[in-house]
């Protein structure tokens, strides 16, 4: 993958034009305003100077009334793009900045946001922080803008006039607003349009679309840009769960930056909980478990399910439980399940509407930048396993189909333009995530504890109830099953709450009881599933009973000098680790292990009556997870190393080409696995931070 990181930063040196980086050189020659914020987040990662240019740029042209245009024309560039200045003629606005050409209306506010990445991801602060307070009075012009003129009700929800303020520009979110607007008794200013002859006319939004949009556009014109203006004449005035949760997750950020340059951070914690609690109330629906859009005309939502509506995930918006019904709504057949066949995470519209669209713009197929705030999302609510979905998916689309504009939601062929610079920016971003996470988690190399001597983890300190081996056998199941079922969800062990539970307590009891139970006695596939959740459950007990902070590699010996007495002996972790290789399903069995890492597949229960059905679920999810990348185009597999330290196991390509083979969800995986006698292996590094 280093040189896909390699192509994305080409990609944007050639959108770069000395002073801003444009979205695509052909389809969008000019500065576009979230663009920017996302472009300036790759930067941040390798280039600050760069990530801060590219925001002064745009807040060169923000309006007098704070307003941040959503694009900032190039002059020596016009021509290539409709609409352009002439056409916006925003000189009629007695806001519009003097010396920068813009179009009228704004975009989602994600770049207090981006503002705060810059910060965190650069090395050096100090010059960072007088960035900070250059930029920090015009986010809060750009956030005072939208609560006084955009906030209807003063209730914290903001409200877009033009789908193109949205960034979903022609999603099926806007059809029954812009239905309003009846295209055989208004009248229309003339013009032609340049995007559909640059891409294919199926990928972008239709001419209907375009006669609305400028329809609008025309209405502001009119009104000079006046905003009280335009809030009684304009048909689409919507409250937008992304453009509102996006306003929700800057100004967390603001608060951050208030912070770190000693400013008063007070206003946008009132902005961060007002707009929230609106969007909680007024934009929920607990039935659908989504969030929606809401048309302020009828003052009724807008019942059409897209991304948008899981995107108060990314603004730390939806309460606890809302958190959850989003999740299983996001990871349904509706927005491609964990698993799925044939189908990537998550496409831009619910894909089981009959209107749904694989390859048009904002109907149906895969945004990276969608994905990249959702997975941000996910992992700020701990929803681990979803948020690796979306994370692979971020680094398979671009590098198996190059970094176009957005991706066909089935087949993942890249639509819209190419070498499109969000998609490249943001590939950057989560590259860095990724290796780092990976690198940090394997460098968790310094041992807090050494173990000199062995320690036996399960004493019996309930001498006098001796149980017989069956209900041993039933009381540990019963037990770990319990432990697993309350407190692992998505992935993630919550360890705190097993050391205080009551659960807890009983597990111990019966682990001190083990010595007089030998598991040999068992049928095969009870000692095979009672070997495996001891396994998992005995790394629980030494995580707790260590008091491992951040990684099992803080405690030397974690493996091997930690015990628990079982019938006549004391086994290590190591130990059942090899009796378990004595099984035919190895290979299974190895991978399916939980050992309390990032890399490890979600934690479940293996059931006595059929193991082999639990082991093979941890497979998949393996598989499935950002630990397996498969990448048939480039002729490439890329897996976890824990492959490489069981090279008894896995001893080369072809051995883990059958293995992946049976557990992948996608036919161009499949038979690229099944034809290609030679695939290039590359390992992943293990992420040894703890699964918590
Ligand atoms: C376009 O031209 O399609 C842009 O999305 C408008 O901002």
């Amino acid at each position: 993958m280093k040189n896909h990181l390699y192509k994305a930063k080409k990609i944007l040196d050639k959108n770069w034009n000395g002073k801003f980086t444009v979205p695509s050189i052909h389809l969008y020659p000019h500065q576009w305003n979230w663009d920017s914020a996302f472009i300036a987040i790759g930067y941040s990662r390798y280039d600050t100077d760069r990530a801060i240019q590219e925001l002064k740029s745009l807040f060169d042209a923000q309006w007098k009334n704070g307003m941040l245009p959503h694009i900032v024309f190039d002059k020596n560039n016009l021509g290539k793009y409709f609409p352009e200045p002439d056409f916006w003629k925003t000189e009629l606005s007695k806001n519009a900045p003097e010396n920068h050409l813009t179009s009228g209306i704004t975009q989602p506010p994600i770049h207090a946001y981006a503002v705060l990445k810059i910060y965190e991801n650069s090395k050096d602060k100090k010059k960072v922080k007088e960035f900070l307070k250059w930029i920090y009075p015009k986010l809060v012009k750009l956030h005072r803008y939208l609560y006084l003129e955009r906030n209807p009700d003063d209730n914290g929800l903001v409200y877009i006039i033009h789908p193109w303020e949205s960034g979903m520009d022609n999603s099926p979110m806007w059809d029954p607003v812009l239905k309003r607007i009846d295209l055989s008794q208004v009248k229309l200013p003339d013009f032609e349009r340049k995007d559909n002859r640059i891409v294919d006319p199926e990928q972008r939004p239709g001419d209907d679309d375009y006669k609305r949009y400028i329809y609008l556009v025309d209405i502001f014109r009119k009104n000079r840009y006046e905003d009280r203006k335009i809030f009684h004449e304009c048909p689409f005035i919507v409250f937008d769960p992304l453009f509102n949760s996006v306003l929700a997750a800057s100004n967390k950020a603001l608060m951050k930056i208030a912070d770190i340059i000693g400013e008063n951070c007070r206003q946008a914690e009132e902005w961060y909980l007002t707009t929230s609690r609106s969007m909680r109330d007024l934009l929920y629906d607990n039935n659908r478990g989504i969030f929606y859009a809401y048309d302020y005309i009828e003052k009724k939502q807008i019942k059409v399910e897209t991304s948008a509506g899981f995107m108060p995930l990314f603004g730390g918006v939806a309460s606890h439980s809302q958190a959850l019904k989003l999740l299983e709504y996001m990871n349904s057949a509706s927005f491609c399940q964990i698993h799925e066949d044939n189908c990537f995470a998550i496409p831009n519209y619910d894909k089981t509407k009959k209107d749904f669209s694989t390859k048009n713009y904002w109907r149906g197929p895969v945004w990276i930048n969608i994905n990249w705030m959702l997975y941000q999302g996910l992992k700020r609510y701990r929803f681990k396993q979803k948020a690796e979905h979306l994370e692979k998916t971020i680094l398979e689309l671009p590098v198996r189909f190059g970094f176009y504009e957005y991706f066909d939601s089935r087949f993942g062929r890249g639509y819209g333009t190419k070498d499109f610079s969000w998609t490249a920016a943001l590939f950057i971003d989560l590259f860095y995530d990724y290796e780092n996470s990976k690198k940090v988690g394997k460098n968790i190399g310094f041992f807090i504890q050494i173990l000199r001597n062995e320690i036996v983890a399960n004493p019996d300190g309930n001498a006098i109830s001796i149980k017989s081996p069956d209900e041993i056998f039933f009381e540990f199941n019963m037990l770990s099953n319990l432990i697993i079922k309350k407190y692992v969800k998505n992935g993630s062990v919550d360890y705190r709450g097993i050391k205080l539970s009551p659960e807890y307590k009983l597990f111990q009891n019966i682990a001190g009881k083990l010595s007089i139970f030998d598991p040999f006695s068992l049928g095969e596939n009870e000692k095979k599933a009672f070997l495996i959740n001891l396994y998992n459950m005995m790394v629980i007990d030494f995580i707790l009973k260590m008091k491992v902070k951040k990684s099992v590699r803080e405690v030397d010996g974690f493996f091997t000098k930690i015990k628990y007495r079982l019938g006549k002996e004391k086994l290590s972790l190591k130990d059942i680790e090899q009796i378990l290789k004595s099984f035919k399903e190895k290979d299974k069995i190895i991978v399916s292990l939980v050992r309390g890492t990032q890399s490890s597949p979600p934690l479940r229960f293996v059931s006595p009556e059929n193991p082999l059905f639990d082991i093979n679920g941890a497979v998949k999810d393996f598989v499935g997870s950002s630990e397996v990348l498969i990448f048939p185009e480039e002729k490439t597999v890329m897996v976890s190393e824990l492959l490489k330290w069981y090279r008894d196991i896995f001893n080369d390509a072809g051995k883990i080409k059958q293995f992946l083979k049976e557990y992948v969800s996608d036919d161009r995986k499949r038979e690229f696995l099944e034809k290609e006698e030679n695939p290039e292996l590359l390992y992943l590094p293990y992420d040894w931070y703890l699964n918590n």
